[in-house]
């Protein structure tokens, strides 16, 4: 081994070395045990290796492959688990295969992508993330665990806790944003929302942390493109979130597709098995991605036998679809390529899972046909989802407070986004009623009623090219296309729009245009949705642009055109009705951005925890010679992270810290005053950022370390405050030791990462 390697395996040890804690064997865990112990005597090795064998029930697949004869394999004991198969009929008829005609009668877990919602759908996850709301969130994903139960399934494959700096990428849209903290605090909400207090429980559900790990950073944001890190923010950055949801209970972690500095993810026995197990504790088992066995070949390990023995000895445990072990690992057990203790332990981890799923105890807890009937769009799920949409949404601009527009008089509803229902629910919906969500044009007539006149046009197709709308419109997404010449479409968009008193431009992304799959280069509005709304404003009337997107979107020429931008995401099944709410003002938007939106494609990755370098550029500046900077554009983003608007304003003052040097052991307690300063009452998110002024390796120019959501009546002023404590100013160090190093330390508060009152205090060892 190379001196160097020697030396990253040190410190990498030391780095979480102190995250192996040993903890006393419960007397329910040696209950599991040695009911585990005495099924596997009992199991052939063939039977092992069925148990590593998920297979796809086929009603939502998400590659090029797809599982045949799954009946067949079933009762040959060739599958451990099924997902994409739903309802309580199905699941038990294939339950009943497993239970009934199978040697051991080992019953099969169930899963599906159950992402932000079930049959009701809340916000996409970078939608929900912008309501900073943990409570909420987590009810959103404990309402998501009730329906999904009641439907048979028991295994969901999220939160999805990949941190992105990058909305080139369209997987963006899934996950929470570009900030560690954030992300973490989330993770930990989704996990307890998913599994409850216990895992046995006839509606709480293993969730499924993925993609371990740093999918989210890509390169170039083109989707299962490599990965190559540092440690620094490796550990720094992007491994706290994985981590959190691992420490909050967490029962499986699925593998990621991409290459991880030189080593896939579904074959990197450092990741899998050194930090994944040994340094965090991880007792749950880990699941690849789809067929990401398969695509080690693909990567360059070698043949199926090979990267299949690769993957299991790196710590794998189940094989997404694939099949890879199911048909290459009793061989390479004969041949000495695997051993029958890592097949073992792969075994006995998916047996664990079900265990602690109550399976073994009754196999068709989950089957209930009753729950199914009344548990599922409950109208108070509805009412909910409702709300969570609206607190989603981010107001962007707001000229001469145009928002929200009065309930009275005639609206003109125009653009692609305005009357596509199935494009509401957004990406990773696979369980959502596409065909009866309402499009805005729907909702809006339903709220308002005969208050308010409402004129529709469509204005102009998505795109302009007809393949792109194809590929941006799949899996029943459909938006209209009018073949029309688009002057036409547009004259006939102008016509209404000069009819009425004011317009609402539904422009934007369609669902599938984020996702999976479904990287971008451009990040402008489409230019044949640009042009409409260039021709729109040009009939004088007030714009306000409702913004569909599940990414960042460039929004440069809006931001100086337009008078009001309200950025929605896809909000799930309710949006169209939450959207009302909103723009008629029953509901004051409180969302928070949690990723940057850059100035143009050409910053990215622009993200606001960014390192000073040794030549930044001075605070409000642009260019200057021999800085870091550009010469065509300045540094600063379009909207930085943490900004949002209210129909309200919100004042900070009064910045103060109880003290200015505090030890470790002790804590320091950060307080400012914020003010209702407008005339609504509203929801403010408060934020608390710190710098470390001096480190033994460089730190970022701020991070996040707090936030509190207040409600403030008009007029009305709260104290919000922080208590800061060494576990604060902790990161891990060159030599990946997690430490609070001495020294001072800079203090901001405000309502986003921009906009701060400055203090700073001493913290000493
Ligand atoms: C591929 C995706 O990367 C992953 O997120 C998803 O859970 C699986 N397919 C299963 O659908």
């Amino acid at each position: 081994m190379k001196a160097t390697h020697l030396f990253l395996l040190t410190i990498l040890f030391n780095a979480t070395a102190l995250f192996a804690q040993k903890k006393p064997v419960s007397t329910a865990s040696q209950k599991m045990n040695t009911f585990i112990g005495g099924l596997m005597a009992k199991m052939t090795v063939d039977e092992k290796i069925g148990q590593l064998n998920l297979l796809t029930g086929g009603e939502a697949t998400t590659g090029a492959a797809v599982s045949t004869n799954v009946e067949v394999k079933i009762k040959n004991g060739q599958v451990g688990g099924i997902f994409s198969l739903t309802t309580p009929a199905r699941i038990r008829k294939a339950q009943e295969i497993a239970v009934t005609q199978t040697r051991l009668k080992i019953p099969i877990i169930f899963g599906q992508d159950v992402i932000h919602g079930y049959k009701t759908t809340f916000p996409i996850p970078l939608g929900l993330s912008c309501t900073w709301d943990l409570p909420l969130i987590q009810r959103t994903a404990r309402i998501a665990a009730i329906e999904a139960t009641a439907d048979g399934l028991n295994w969901t494959f999220s939160p999805m806790v990949d941190v992105s700096r990058d909305p080139r990428w369209g997987r963006i849209s899934e996950g929470s944003g570009e900030d560690t903290y954030l992300g973490s605090e989330i993770a930990k909400a989704m996990v307890r929302g998913y599994q409850g207090d216990d895992l046995s429980k006839y509606n709480t559900m293993m969730a499924c942390v993925k993609h371990f790990a740093l999918y989210g950073a890509a390169e170039a944001g083109r989707d299962y493109n490599t990965t190559d890190m540092s440690l620094d923010r490796m550990y720094n950055e992007y491994l706290p979130p994985y981590k959190a949801a691992i420490d909050a209970g967490a029962g499986s972690v699925m593998t990621s597709f991409n290459d991880i500095n030189g080593v896939p993810a579904t074959a990197n026995k450092w990741l899998m098995t050194d930090l994944l197990r040994k340094q965090w504790g991880f007792n749950g088992f880990v699941v690849t991605d789809y067929t990401a066995v398969n695509e080690l070949i693909d990567h360059g390990l070698g043949d199926l036998q090979t990267v299949s023995a690769l993957s299991l000895n790196a710590g794998v445990d189940m094989d997404m679809v694939g099949e890879g072990f199911l048909t290459t690992l009793k061989k390479s057990l004969k041949e000495g390529k695997v051993t029958i203790q890592q097949i073992d332990r792969a075994c006995r981890l998916v047996l664990e899972a079900k265990y602690k799923l109550g399976l073994f105890e009754d196999p068709f807890r989950y089957c209930d046909e009753e729950r199914a009937r009344t548990e599922i769009l409950k109208p108070e799920h509805l009412t909910f989802a409702r709300e969570v949409a609206g607190q989603s949404f981010v107001l962007l601009k707001n000229d001469k407070n145009l928002l929200p527009l009065k309930k009275s008089g005639t609206v003109a509803l125009i653009g692609p986004l305005a009357d596509t229902g199935p494009n509401m629910p957004g990406t990773w919906s696979v369980n959502s009623d596409l065909v009866n969500t309402k499009s805005l044009l729907q909702g809006m007539q339903e709220v308002l009623g005969s208050h308010v006149k409402v004129l529709h046009s469509l204005g102009s197709n998505l795109v302009s090219d007809t393949a792109y709308q194809k590929r941006a419109t799949m899996f029943g997404r459909d938006i209209p296309r009018d073949n029309r010449p688009e002057e036409e479409i547009i004259s006939e968009a102008v016509d209404i729009a000069k009819k009425s008193d004011v317009v609402i431009a539904a422009l934007g992304e369609s669902s599938e245009m984020s996702g999976e799959s479904s990287s971008r280069t451009n990040l402008e509005l489409p230019d044949v949705q640009r042009r409409l709304l260039h021709a729109l404003l040009r009939t004088g009337k007030p714009v306000v642009l409702v913004l569909f997107s599940g990414r960042p979107l460039v929004l440069t020429w809006e931001q100086a055109n337009v008078p009001a931008i309200l950025n929605v995401w896809f909000g799930g099944t309710e949006a169209a009705k939450a959207i009302t709410d909103v723009v008629f003002g029953d509901v004051n938007p409180s969302g928070k951005l949690t990723t940057t939106f850059p100035q143009n494609v050409g910053q990215i990755p622009l993200y606001y925890s960014h390192k000073n370098t040794g030549r930044p550029l001075g605070e409000g500046m642009w260019f200057s010679k021999f800085r870091s900077n550009y010469l065509d554009v300045s540094n600063e983003p379009l909207y930085p992270f943490g900004y949002g608007l209210s129909y309200t304003t919100f004042g900070y003052s009064n910045l103060v810290l109880n003290g200015r040097n505090f030890k470790a052991g002790q804590s320091i307690t950060a307080s400012v005053t914020v003010k209702n300063t407008g005339d609504k009452a509203g929801k403010e998110i408060v934020q608390l950022y710190l710098q470390d002024l001096v480190g033994s390796s460089t730190r970022p120019v701020k991070q996040l370390k707090g936030f509190q959501k207040i409600s403030l009546e008009p007029g009305e002023s709260k104290v919000v405050s922080f208590k800061i404590s060494a576990t604060d100013l902790k990161f891990y160090n060159s030599a990946l030791k997690y430490v609070a190093e001495p020294g001072d330390f800079k203090v901001f508060i405000g309502g986003n990462s921009r906009d701060v009152l400055t203090s700073q205090f001493t913290f000493s060892l």
